[in-house]
């Protein structure tokens, strides 16, 4: 920002799309996405967390700066961004890009083609980081790319979703669209898509133009011209944008004098996404224009940051040229890229970090990284300036509302050839460090740290000549510098006893208080950091030394390689068999996809928000509202209609209440709805409402599954659905050589994290009728459970559902109150009320996957075979039976995919007082697939025998399949594991991957290789589902079905079958059916007994009705064709039609298929090799490589079922290595928000994932041979779960070693789910360092 004089404007200007925005009386604390989503039409913008950690609303902010003549464009979260401080800028949507009519953009295009956009909810976010990184590329100095290529490399394509979250693809195809753009892509290396047939690839990809869209209007640039800084305000409130220090000084010193005045100074606003204040504020204060605050000054001797300057600026300020030899202003950089994601660095103040940090003790990286380099601080008090150490600053009271921070400066280092000053013996060190959940950032760290140095070479050794090491990220405390470790080491040679004693003095300074997470781990993290900086110099002659946690080619490295999926396509039954691009993923690219909060609110609408419960246990005696600003109501159980019941949901085995009535039987029960006039408010309200408890006289609640067996309670599991015991455990435990007795495992819960949260709208009808548009898996429960709480018949509710965001199985049962409430609120307040749960309360009443504890015995012979096997199984059902009774039948269903000899069983369904638990994608079949894999290992454990091999001693023959599945197994040539795990072996390269995994770990100490290859056996059931099929009078086909589309592609396998069935009618322009054909969303009042879709069966099942309804309708027409070809010689589609018109033929077919018993089951197979490096110092896992074979019988759609088998397995990652899904004593969950929720990301799934989809034949009773897809692939995860123990494995004998233990293997432990760093680390050892140090002393 240049020092000019600017003008100020009391309208707030901008653009959107090149549309011109003029506002006035702006509430200044509306955000822009508030604003996109509720005012425009402009609905791309996707509300996914709120907090600047998924990507989903991701928009590209354009401004011009008058003085260059140049534009700006990056990428921002328009969640965090308030819309006063984008006056003058240009905001571009995804609509932005191009649309239906007027032609998408080739982004969305490639997403499309690519198979990359599934529920499509995160697509807008992921286009436009895409699209932000294309339009930066171009102003890049890189020689001009290739026709339709950009400037961006691979690594930069890759990189530019990093901070972007998918539930649904696993994103390996969303890097490929990203990759498609790079100038320097192998075109061979993009994965399965649909532009390019056999070998034409070249010249096949839609065209990309970075010329076609201009970001920043013509009309804006002039206005701008005369425009200025914002200055919105009345009354003294409102929005401030001062141009001068001393302007800010008399506006801060008049609200010191003023204290009714609630005063807030913003840079970039993203600290509210840490810190979620609900404050109101009078005043908003914004810091950037101030020419002090935003520049930066680079001097010989320092660099002088202004505080108002984005992160994203100073990264690229150190990586200037002239900074070349300074090797730590390039590191700085290089740590500072890791910070949150790119979207949040580009608006992100370096000064509120600190700020942050100072007051609050925010866990920052830059605190820790100036603090390492001396860094000072200038604040400005009233009109005092002072500067004082980054220490100082960090240890003084936390600053008041008067202080402002002005600058950082940070000296620079002499400038050093590699390292070394020119004419002496010594060398500058610096090095940072960061542990967390995800290596490229949008992850606080468990610690961070910076280490500078000064060493010089002498005959004795190396000697330090002066140190500092900053420490920060450790819980609650601020940053620090371990001023007794770096007083111990100065002066001193470098050697094995000095790192000795150096790290034992150093656990004692990195320690953290209990009430942070893993104390002990991040104390290990230290010493490790330590150790990795300072080893090299301990261990070699300086060049060359390399460290073992840092890399510094971060910018140029790829993050994935280049995959394989392999699939067969068949022309059979033409166009199913095809992988056809899934249908609407354009226009969810596009943003034109319309989701339920897309819809535009009736008048009249209101908007609410579920007040929970914070007790376990407790009578409710009473709700207060803090803010009753715009609150229309707080709708109860006492409001539910006389005669209506208290019911929010409903499943085969018990109702769940829809609000507390007396009592409260968990946290996070939903207690009251508040209803206001727009979201905010009914969030705040709800946010702030204070509900009275009372616990007088009840029993404490049930927290656990122990207490619950105490008091026996627990949930019946009806005899039709609990599974059998196979053969005679004692007899079996009579022929065993050996026994396991009662060994434990414990798993968690798992949440949905759906990108879209729970959300529906409900609008009075006539009659007493009830219209409720919902993002529901089972739209008709939702209607019985409405009809029957507002006490109407079932037609006087319509639940429409037209698409989900994800589902995941949460959208099944916990959707339903979420309707309900909606329903109610609209019945009493005779006004349409809709709600978009927000992220934290979404996570609060899920429930999720259900935690259990197992217990389990075992026989087994001396080779491994097993003869019998026990579990006692407690699982944590939480307050309502939900579908927690199924939970026995489904472990079985891929628990039995070993032959145990004898099996048996004993199951508890507890009721607890916890939210209740629900259906998550393989529900009870992840947990059952991977109590058997830890059988297997702990018996090969046991024996000191290979997991492999005990896994191929107990496969299932065709015989003991039968035995333990029964008409499941279906017929011999079905049964298709023992070829999948075959080829899987040669096509993984298995054997030869073993060898050189064990080559590795003989050869590095301190990173380990492990590799395992695991089966899956996965039983699903079909169940009866509706059809109806039309044909119009211009021969175009619409489609209902009971199946909902959730991304999963059932409305393409439908749309194929519908066009291969009709197409029998074999007359002329059959060929083109596809595109006639539409499946329209579902409506409880056209098309009953819909059912659940859930359980991977759904497509097939709506498939099969389909095919029943056109096999009518061929009937029909073909009679009437053949007439009409005698009549008139050969027909077409169209006549044909048209002449069934005339003749009264009925175009419309209904079906509802029913399953036949025995063809109802069948077992879906599948494996993967999956090959890991764990490191030993942080505890790090990445996952190198994973090779999936698994058999979709004959795919319906492979590209479809390619993304289902890619997507779930990343899921299952999530589950295996990386999500804590935590709860506090009473049951409250704890972990609410994308801070501490970690899902997969771009950077923590396989580096390489090969996929082949095995056609494995016909299989007679199947649909059209077709398997399922959804949910079984998700098991195959826990190969990554068993890689990482087998590398485990490894550390634990080398710790063995280094502990003197000689002899035996330390094989015997359990690595608990999920295996997070500090899990893996605390099984490596945490104290690994120091053994090795020892060892080495006690060898000298
Ligand atoms: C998703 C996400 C991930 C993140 N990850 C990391 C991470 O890994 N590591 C890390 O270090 N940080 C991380 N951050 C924090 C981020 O760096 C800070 O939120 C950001 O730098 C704050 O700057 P801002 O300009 O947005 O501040 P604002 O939000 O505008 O202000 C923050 C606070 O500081 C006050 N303030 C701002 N400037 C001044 C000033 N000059 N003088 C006095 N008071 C001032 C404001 O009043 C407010 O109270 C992350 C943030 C997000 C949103
Ligand atoms: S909604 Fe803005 S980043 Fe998630
Ligand atoms: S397609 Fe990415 S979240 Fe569904």
């Amino acid at each position: 920002m240049e020092d000019t004089q600017l003008n100020s404007t009391q309208r707030l200007v901008f653009a959107v799309n090149g549309e011109r925005f003029e506002l006035d009386n702006i509430d200044p604390s509306t955000t822009l996405l508030q604003f996109l989503r509720s005012h425009t039409r402009f609905k791309g913008v996707k509300l996914g967390c709120g907090e600047g950690g998924c990507g989903a609303c991701n928009v590209l902010l354009s401004k011009f700066d008058t003085n260059l003549k140049q534009v700006e464009d990056y990428k921002i979260s328009s969640c965090l961004t308030l819309l006063c401080s984008i006056n003058g800028c240009s905001v571009t949507t995804t609509e932005g890009l191009g649309n239906i009519k007027d032609g998408f953009h080739s982004i969305h295009q490639r997403f499309a083609g690519f198979h990359a956009s599934q529920c499509g909810f995160c697509t807008p976010g992921m286009c436009m980081s895409l699209f932000s990184a294309l339009v930066n590329s171009e102003k890049t100095d890189r020689p001009e790319p290739a026709l339709g290529f950009s400037k961006l490399t691979v690594s930069e394509a890759e990189k530019s979703i990093s901070g972007n979250l998918c539930r649904c693809t696993g994103y390996r195809p969303i890097a490929d669209v990203c990759k498609s753009f790079a100038a320097d892509v192998d075109i061979e290396d993009l994965g399965l898509n649909s532009f390019w047939k056999n070998d034409a690839k070249l010249n096949k990809l839609p065209f990309y133009d970075s010329k076609q869209i201009i970001t920043y209007p013509e009309f804006l640039k002039n206005e701008y011209k005369s425009t200025a800084v914002l200055n919105n305000h009345q009354n003294n409130k409102g929005w401030y944008s001062p141009v001068s220090i001393e302007e800010l000084t008399s506006l801060v010193e008049v609200n010191s004098v003023d204290n009714e005045v609630m005063v807030k100074l913003v840079a970039g606003n993203t600290g509210i996404s840490y810190y979620k204040e609900t404050n109101q504020y009078d005043k908003y204060i914004d810091l950037r224009f101030i020419p002090e605050l935003s520049r930066i000054k680079k001097t010989d001797s320092h660099i002088e940051i202004g505080a108002t300057v984005p992160i994203s600026k100073l990264i690229l300020a150190l990586k200037e040229k002239r900074f070349d030899g300074d090797l730590v202003f390039k590191k700085i950089a290089s740590h500072l890229e890791k910070i949150g994601t790119e979207t949040v660095r580009n608006v992100a103040s370096v000064g509120g970090n600190l700020v942050m940090a100072q007051r609050k003790n925010f866990p920052s990286d830059i605190a820790t990284v100036f603090l390492a380099v001396k860094s000072k601080v200038t604040i400005l008090t009233g009109v005092k300036r002072e500067t004082f150490t980054l220490e100082e600053f960090l240890e003084k009271p936390a600053l008041d509302s008067r202080s402002v921070l002005l600058s950082v400066f940070v000296p620079c280092l002499k400038p050093t050839k590699n390292g070394y000053p020119e004419k002496s013996n010594t060398k500058i060190l610096f090095q940072t460090y960061r542990a967390s959940l995800r290596p490229l950032g949008n992850a606080l760290a468990y610690l961070n740290a910076a280490f500078l140095a000064e060493i010089s070479v002498c005959d004795s050794g190396v000697n330090i000549n002066s140190i500092r090491l900053a420490f920060g990220s450790f819980g609650d405390k601020r940053a620090i510098t371990a001023s007794s470790v770096e007083n111990y080491l100065v002066g001193k040679i470098l050697s094995v006893d000095l790192m000795y004693e150096a790290v034992k003095l150093l656990r004692v300074v990195v320690t953290s208080e209990n009430v942070t997470s893993h104390p002990a781990y991040r104390s290990s993290l230290a010493v490790g950091f330590l150790f990795d900086f300072l080893w090299p110099f301990v261990e070699v002659d300086f060049p060359g030394v390399r460290s073992r946690l840092t890399s510094d080619h971060s910018e140029t490295t790829t993050l994935l390689s280049s995959a394989k999926q392999v699939i067969e396509s068949s022309d059979e039954h033409y166009p199913v068999g095809q992988p056809i691009v899934k249908t609407g993923a354009a226009i969810q690219a596009s943003g034109e996809a319309i989701f339920v909060d897309d819809m535009p609110s009736p008048l009249n609408c209101l908007h609410g928000a579920f007040i929970y419960s914070t007790k376990p246990l407790a009578r409710v005696t009473g709700i207060k509202l803090k803010s009753e600003k715009d609150v229309n109501s707080v709708i109860t159980f006492q409001d539910i209609p006389k005669g209506g019941d208290n019911i929010g949901a409903k499943t085969l085995f018990g109702p769940e209440p829809l609000f507390s009535d007396e009592l409260t039987y968990c946290t996070g029960q939903r207690i009251a709805f508040a209803v206001a006039e727009t979201q905010k408010s009914a969030d705040v309200a709800a946010d702030r409402a204070i509900v009275d408890y009372d616990i007088k006289d009840l029993e404490p609640p049930i927290l656990t599954v122990d207490q619950a067996v105490l008091k026996s309670s627990f949930f019946e599991v009806p005899s039709f659905v609990y599974p059998s015991q196979v053969g005679d455990f004692s007899k079996g435990m009579a022929e065993s050589d050996h026994q396991i007795h009662s060994a434990e495992i414990k798993l968690p819960s798992q949440y949905y994290f759906y990108m879209e949260t729970q959300t529906a709208l409900a609008v009075p009808d006539e009659d007493n009728c009830m219209v409720v548009y919902s993002s529901i898996q089972v739209p008709e429960y939702a209607q019985s459970v409405i009809a029957r709480c507002l006490n109407v018949p079932e037609h006087n509710v319509r639940v429409i559902t037209r698409r989900v965001g994800g589902g995941f199985g949460g959208k099944a049962i916990k959707a339903m109150p979420v309707a309900t409430a909606c329903a109610l609120a609209a019945y009493k307040l005779h006004r349409p009320v809709r709600t978009y749960v927000n992220r934290k309360t979404d996570m609060i009443m899920a429930g999720g996957r259900h935690p259990m504890k197992i217990n389990y015995t075992i026989g087994f012979k001396s080779n491994g075979k097993i003869t019998a096997l026990h579990l006692d199984i407690l699982i944590n059902a939480g307050m309502s039976p939900d579908v927690s009774p199924m939970l026995p039948w489904n472990m079985m269903c891929a628990l039995k995919k070993y032959n145990f000899g004898a099996l048996s069983f004993d199951f508890k369904v507890c009721k607890t007082n916890h939210s209740s638990k629900s259906a998550m994608r393989a529900p009870g079949e992840v947990q059952g697939s991977f109590i058997a894999e830890a059988v297997i290992e702990h018996v090969a454990s046991y024996l000191c025998l290979d997991p492999g091999f005990v896994r191929e001693i107990n496969f299932h023959t065709f015989d003991s399949l039968r035995l333990f599945y029964g008409v499941g197994a279906g017929e011999p040539l079905e049964f298709t594991l023992p070829t999948i795990w075959e080829k899987l072996m040669k096509s993984s390269n298995f054997n030869h991957r073993v060898d050189l995994v064990n080559d590795f770990n003989k050869n590095n100490t301190w990173r380990k290789k492990g590799i395992s290859r695991i089966p899956i056996l996965h039983e699903v059931s079909l169940r009866p589902t509706p059809g109806k099929v039309s044909i119009l009078r211009d021969g175009s086909v619409v489609v209902e079905v009971g199946g909902i589309e959730l991304g999963q592609g059932l409305w393409t396998k439908v749309k194929q079958m519908t066009a291969y069935c009709l197409s029998a009618v074999q007359c002329g322009g059959t060929e083109g059916l596809l595109d006639k054909v539409r499946v329209v969303q579902a409506d409880t009042l056209s098309l009953v007994q819909g059912g659940f879709t859930a359980g991977s069966t759904t497509s097939e099942a709506s498939c099969e009705a389909v095919r029943l309804c056109c096999n009518v309708l061929v009937e029909r027409l073909v009679a009437l064709k053949e007439k009409l070809n005698e009549q008139m010689g050969s027909v077409n589609w169209e006549l044909l039609i048209m002449q069934a018109n005339m003749q009264s033929v009925n175009l419309s077919a209904s079906s509802f298929f029913v399953p036949e018993f025995t063809a109802m089951r069948y077992i879906n197979y599948g494996a993967a090799v999956s090959e890991v490096e764990v490191n030993l110092l942080t505890g790090e896992t990445k996952i190198l490589q994973t090779d999936i074979i698994y058999d979709c019988g004959q795919s319906l759609n492979p590209a479809v079922d390619m993304g289902q088998i890619e997507g779930a397995f990343v899921q299952g990652i999530g589950f295996f290595m990386l999500e804590e899904y935590l709860t506090n004593s009473d049951g409250m969950v704890t972990v609410d928000g994308t801070w501490t929720y970690k899902i997969p990301t771009i950077d923590t799934i396989p580096k390489q994932l090969n996929v082949q989809i095995l056609n494995s034949g016909h299989h007679k009773k199947r649909v059209l041979s077709s398997k399922a897809s959804g949910e079984p692939p998700l098991l195959l995860a826990a190969s990554v779960h068993c890689a990482t123990r087998a590398a485990i494995k490894e550390a634990r004998n080398q710790l063995r070693c280094w502990k003197g233990l000689d002899g035996g293997s330390d094989t015997m432990f359990q690595l608990d789910v999920p295996a997070t760093m500090p899990v893996v680390k605390t099984l490596c050892g945490l104290d690994n360092v120091e053994f090795y140090l020892q060892s080495l002393l006690c060898s000298s």
